[in-house]
């Protein structure tokens, strides 16, 4: 798993320890917007999970960098989908015109 986030959070490396090293070692770190890690990124992405700025153009701008990278069958999920302070995030859904499952805020779809 790889992360793609352009702040460094503080107490980060304290949760981390509370992970099984196993666990720890499975994940990477890279401190850089989502869109610049698509586009470094080689491909074949099973799993895309989309929590960061919550506005409609990063978003879509997000989605559209990572859709050539995704495998097919890939599920997409997207945090605080219809949440009232974040309309954005829906509205990018809606751009690239997925249509997929809200579970409590998480929206899901199937590439
Ligand atoms: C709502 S927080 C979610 C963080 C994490 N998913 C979690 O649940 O703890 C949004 C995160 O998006 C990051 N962020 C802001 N702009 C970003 C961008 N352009 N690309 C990737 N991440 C970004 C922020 O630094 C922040 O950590």
């Amino acid at each position: 798993m790889t992360s793609y986030d352009p702040v460094v959070h503080e107490h980060r490396g304290d949760y981390l320890s509370l992970v099984p090293r196993a666990v720890r070692e499975r994940i990477g770190f890279e401190a850089i917007e989502g869109v610049a890690g698509a586009e470094a990124h080689p491909g074949g992405v099973e799993l895309l999970f989309v929590d960061s700025t919550h506005e409609r153009a990063a978003t879509l701008a997000e989605l559209r960098a990572w859709e050539p990278r995704l495998a097919p069958g890939a599920v997409v999920a997207l945090h605080d989908y219809g949440h009232p302070d974040f309309p954005g995030v829906a509205e990018a859904v809606r751009a690239v015109g997925q249509v997929g499952k809200l579970t409590g805020g998480l929206y899901t779809f199937v590439h």
